[in-house]
């Protein structure tokens, strides 16, 4: 699988032929500023939960490609009031089966409300898998001992997990997060963006490696095999 990094929690997912866009949060961060959002293709746009910083470029990114939208009820509702009418539903512990395989909405431990107070559900991550490639993407959430089920549904191939802090699971939790989803490769987002989530890279590729797993960073706008 082709893995391309926006920045933030923005990547997007070659699976199978299918490109898989999740948490479009681009134009407003400084550290993407070289991507050019136009260029951007997607098939499906996966978002998480209602923050800002995993939304801001939802509304138009799904009118420049024509994805479908898949989140959580209130989410798809919301996106219905911005126009964008392409949109599928879940909630918790719910999976489906697309074109390109199934989608399981999995617990996240975080909070989902715009700045106006909004409510946009609660937050969730996503196991995406068919029947020869598996990953995981947590969402923002902390360590929580609900990431122990998902081995139990299938063999994850790579882990998309947020390593920042303050906001999230820091590395040390994201460590022990790898040992509950018993997935040892990881790639790691939401860190850096802003002052509160700015981490040592050398220090969380090595405690990963200490831990006897690998951590990925991947550049912004670089791509990676998985
Ligand atoms: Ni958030
Ligand atoms: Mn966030």
């Amino acid at each position: 699988m082709k893995v391309t990094y926006y920045g933030h929690s923005c990547f997007l997912v070659n699976f199978a032929g299918t490109k898989l866009l999740f948490d479009p949060f681009i134009t407003p961060n400084d550290l993407a500023k070289d991507i050019d959002v136009s260029a951007i293709e997607a098939d499906y746009i996966l978002l998480s939960h209602g923050h800002g910083d995993h939304i801001a470029d939802a509304v138009e990114l799904a009118k420049q490609t024509k994805a479908k939208v898949i989140s959580n009820y209130e989410i798809i509702v919301w996106l219905g009031r911005q126009g964008i009418e392409n949109g599928h539903p879940m909630n918790h512990g719910g999976a489906f089966g697309f074109d390109f395989g199934q989608v399981k909405y999995v617990n996240a431990v975080h909070s989902s409300a715009l700045d106006d107070g909004t409510y946009l559900g609660n937050p969730g991550g996503f196991v995406i898998s068919n029947d020869q490639h598996s990953f995981y993407y947590a969402g923002d959430t902390a360590l929580t001992l609900d990431m122990q089920l998902i081995p139990r549904y299938t063999k994850l191939d790579f882990a998309v997990l947020p390593i920042g802090d303050n906001f999230t699971m820091g590395v040390d939790d994201a460590i022990i997060a790898s040992d509950f989803i018993e997935c040892n490769k990881v790639v790691g987002v939401h860190y850096d963006t802003f002052g509160y989530i700015k981490i040592d890279h050398e220090e969380a590729i090595d405690k990963f490696k200490q831990a006897g797993k690998e951590l990925i960073l991947v550049n912004i706008g670089d791509s990676t095999d998985l």
